[in-house]
C-alpha cells in the first residue's frame, strides 16, 4: 500500500491567540511538528469566524498568518501553509460578505470555497436560504463536521439537500475513530457511502484531545474503503478545495 502521499489538511486552529484553539506561539509550533509527524504536507490555518464571540476577519487572519509563516521559517518547519476561516453561519456572514471580509480558502470552476460551520445541535431554520443565497454570489460553501451536528446524527440524509446546492462537506479525521461517539461515526459513514463527502480534515486544536490524527484517519479510509478513497479523501480533493488559490503561501 502505498501511504507516501502528503496530507492535505483544510481545517485548524493554531494561529496563536485568535480562538480557542493555540494560545501561544510555542504550542502553535509544537501543533505544526505534530503535522508534519503526522504526514501532513499542507495545512490551511482556519479560525474561527465567529461575531461576538472570535472576531476574526479576513484581514485580521491574514495579518496574523503573516506572522506565522515567518516563525515557521525561523524554526525551519517544513510546512506548506495557507488561511481561510471557519466561518460560523450566522444573519451577520453576510455583512462580512459585503465588507470583503470573508476569508475565502480557494475558487472552484470559478466559485469561492468556504468553511461554514452550522450550530452543533440543529440546523438553524433558513439555513438553506442563507445558503442559496450564498450560492448565488459564486460561493460554495464546504460544510465542516456535518457528522457531528445534532439534527445530522439523526437523520444524515439531511445533507442531501446542501450538497445538491453545491455545497461541499468535510468530515473530522477523529469521527472516523470514534472520538465524537458511534453515532458521529454511523453518520460519517452514511455521508462517505452516498459519496458527499470532499475532505476529512483534523480540525485539529491543541496536543490533547483534539490533535491532528490523521495518519489513523488514513488507516481506517484504506482499511474499509481503499487507499484511492484514501487519498481522494485526505489529499486530492481537498486539495481542489484549495483551488492552488494565490494566498497559498509555501513556508518551506
Ligand atoms: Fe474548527
Amino acid at each position: 500500500m502505498d501511504t507516501a502521499w502528503g496530507i492535505v489538511d483544510i481545517h485548524s486552529h493554531l494561529l496563536p491567540g485568535v480562538d480557542d484553539g493555540a494560545q501561544t506561539p510555542e504550542e502553535a509550533l509544537d501543533l505544526a511538528r505534530a503535522a508534519v509527524a503526522d504526514g501532513v504536507e499542507h495545512l490551511v490555518l482556519t479560525p474561527h469566524v465567529f461575531p461576538g464571540r472570535f472576531d476574526n476577519t479576513r484581514s485580521t487572519i491574514e495579518a496574523g498568518f503573516s506572522r506565522f509563516v515567518n516563525l515557521l521559517r525561523v524554526y525551519n518547519i517544513p510546512l506548506k501553509l495557507a488561511f481561510a476561516g471557519e466561518v460560523r453561519l450566522d444573519a451577520s456572514t453576510l455583512d462580512l460578505l459585503a465588507a470583503g471580509e470573508l476569508p475565502f480558502l480557494g475558487t472552484v470552476e470559478g466559485y469561492r470555497t468556504m468553511l461554514l460551520e452550522l450550530p452543533d445541535a440543529q440546523i438553524p431554520l433558513g439555513t438553506d436560504k442563507l445558503i442559496l443565497h450564498l450560492v448565488r454570489q459564486s460561493i460554495r460553501p464546504i460544510i465542516v463536521h456535518p457528522e457531528r451536528n445534532k439534527a445530522v446524527m439523526e437523520k444524515p440524509e439531511r445533507m442531501g439537500l446542501f450538497v445538491d446546492m453545491g455545497c461541499f462537506l468535510q468530515l473530522t479525521g477523529g469521527s472516523l475513530l470514534g472520538q465524537f461517539g458511534p453515532r458521529a461515526l454511523s453518520a460519517s459513514r452514511y455521508l462517505l457511502e452516498q459519496e458527499w463527502v470532499t475532505a476529512v480534515a483534523s480540525d485539529a486544536h491543541n496536543l490533547g484531545a483534539r490533535t491532528f490524527r490523521l495518519s489513523e484517519a488514513r488507516a481506517y479510509l484504506c482499511a474499509e474503503y481503499g487507499e484511492a478513497a484514501a487519498r481522494r479523501l485526505l489529499r486530492d480533493g481537498p486539495k481542489a478545495l484549495c483551488g492552488m488559490a494565490a494566498q497559498c503561501s509555501v513556508a518551506a
